[in-house]
């Protein structure tokens, strides 16, 4: 039907130049001329499409025209309420008048009581006794003929009174339509075969492509969207982060243990063998393999010592000590343990060791995912999620203040609102937690916790003790969350949130 229509235009521009009045016509499998409003819309289809590759221009009218309401179908059909009351009605002296009750039965409530009033208007109807009876023999349904020309030609040839009359009764609705004006393009053919988009070795070689016709690049197109991969808003925040830690001298260290020791993870920052966070309900433990690989002979004997009997000027717990505590294996709970693997590995020259090749580490930082099991504890923003993302900056702090350098820090993330309150580690004195003013939240929100490393952590490693060093771990959800306006975690992550808002999510800039 849509090619049939297109060849239709395009034939009768062929024949005579141009198409003064679409609504002149006749559409295939039709016999009348289209003068409706609907089949004007189904060739507006027709001429879009043949304008898309130039072969037609057209030029668009409007007009105004009227429809017929349901009620005003129903008049077509049936008659007016008026002629319906009247047909009901005997003729006067022929038969017994019809009371006005058994009339709102014969022809319905709604016609009666219409239908009554104008049909005295017309005098086709007169009262007799109680009753109601005919005084015409036959009458003209003025308002059906009416609706009927209406119906078949959207206007009435006795003018805009009767027509406004009609709408008034709701009868009738106004209606704008259009019509159209063709002339030929610049593309004007009679074929309606599509135009080519693709060429092809065989109409070079046959040089078929000289006579083609080509379908025109459409530079303003905008394409399919593609399904790229879309980084994560955690992720995006996680890169600027990264940025700003570059930028500060920070070099990357390696995260990708995600399964720690118990010595690496707690020992080595002189966690207490039974400090409440290495228990079950604290930490995942694994059940295979059981038993961690063993850490530097050295090391191991001097964090143990250190925990046990104390040194360096420290007391330590002077409690017994497990190498089974030591040995398990976890799911990390902080990236403080991989800031251990590099402090010792940094501490090889203070040891008197060559690096190792590839091995010659600066002060870094680690990023990345750490588990604990706190389960979603009740806050206002639904934080504490088992699984956390943290980034634990550690560099040398002998010459630098720690809060000045983390605003510094935070200032740069756009984060100027911070605060400090002192805190406890078993690995930091002092130990500082970092508050961010969230404004959706419209309070202070913690965003990260740090201090200046113990000597009964750095110490054992081979640090002499004027080195000092100082660790931080922020989380990388609440500036996330800050950033984006989020207050609650779950609209962040979890399996609620839909994956179109993480596609959608827009860059971040700090
Ligand atoms: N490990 C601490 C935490 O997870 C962060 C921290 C790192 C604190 C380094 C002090 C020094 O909260």
């Amino acid at each position: 039907m849509a090619e049939d229509l297109q060849q239709l235009v395009l034939n009768s521009l062929n024949d005579n130049g141009t198409i003064q009045d679409t609504r002149t016509l006749v559409l295939p499998g039709s016999s009348q001329p289209a003068s409706s409003a609907d089949a004007q819309i189904t060739i507006l289809g027709a001429l879009n499409s043949l304008d898309s590759r130039e072969m037609i221009k057209y030029d668009t009218h409007e007009t105004l025209s009227h429809v017929l309401t349901r009620e005003g179908t129903q008049i077509v059909l049936k008659g007016s309420h008026e002629a319906r009351v009247w047909a009901a009605l005997p003729v006067q002296g022929a038969g017994q008048p019809v009371s006005p009750a058994d009339l709102k039965k014969l022809v319905g409530d709604e016609t009666a009581k219409v239908g009554q009033g104008r049909a005295f208007k017309n005098g086709w109807i007169a009262k007799e006794g109680q009753g109601l009876v005919k005084v015409k023999s036959s009458i003209t349904d003025v308002t059906q003929n009416q609706l009927l020309e209406v119906d078949s030609t959207g206007t009435l040839t006795s003018g805009d009174k009767d027509l406004a009359d009609l709408r008034k009764r709701k009868l009738i609705i106004q209606k704008t339509g259009k019509w159209f004006t063709v002339h030929k393009g610049p593309n004007f053919s009679t074929s309606t075969a599509k135009p080519l988009t693709d060429l092809t070795v065989d109409m070079l070689t046959s040089g078929s492509w000289k006579s083609s016709n080509f379908k025109k690049y459409n530079f303003e197109a905008e394409g399919i969207p593609t399904n790229g991969g879309a980084l994560h808003p955690l992720l995006k925040v996680r890169e600027e982060m990264r940025n700003i830690f570059l930028e500060m001298g920070f070099a990357e260290m390696p995260t990708s243990s995600y399964v720690e020791s118990g010595f690496w993870c707690f020992d080595a920052l002189f966690v207490p063998q039974q400090h409440p966070a290495r228990e079950v309900q604290d930490t995942f433990y694994l059940s295979d393999p059981i038993k961690s690989l063993p850490p530097p002979r050295d090391y191991y004997e001097r964090v143990s010592k250190v925990h046990e009997h104390g040194g360096y000027g420290s007391t330590g717990y002077r409690a017994p000590w497990s190498d089974a505590e030591s040995y398990k294996l976890l799911l990390r709970t902080h990236t403080t343990a991989s800031s251990a693997h590099m402090l010792y590995k940094l501490a090889a020259v203070c040891r008197g060791e060559k690096p190792k090749e590839g091995e010659e580490y600066d002060w870094g930082g680690t990023s990345g995912r750490v588990e604990r099991k706190e389960g979603l504890e009740k806050s206002d923003d639904g934080f504490r999620p088992a699984k956390l993302f943290s980034i634990d900056p550690a560099h040398d702090g002998s010459r630098v203040s720690c809060a000045g350098f983390m605003r510094v820090y935070f200032k740069k993330m756009g984060i100027e609102n911070i605060r400090f309150k002192p805190a406890y580690n078993p690995y930091t004195e002092p130990s500082l937690e970092i508050f961010a003013f969230h404004p959706q939240l419209d309070k202070w929100v913690e965003v990260g916790n740090s201090g200046m490393f113990r000597p009964e952590m750095l110490a054992p490693m081979g640090f002499p003790p004027d080195v000092h060093v100082h660790g931080w771990g922020i989380s990388l959800e609440r500036p996330t969350m800050i950033r984006y306006g989020i207050n609650n975690i779950r609209t962040l992550v979890g399996h609620k949130v839909p994956i179109e808002s993480v596609e959608k999510a827009p860059a971040v800039r700090f």
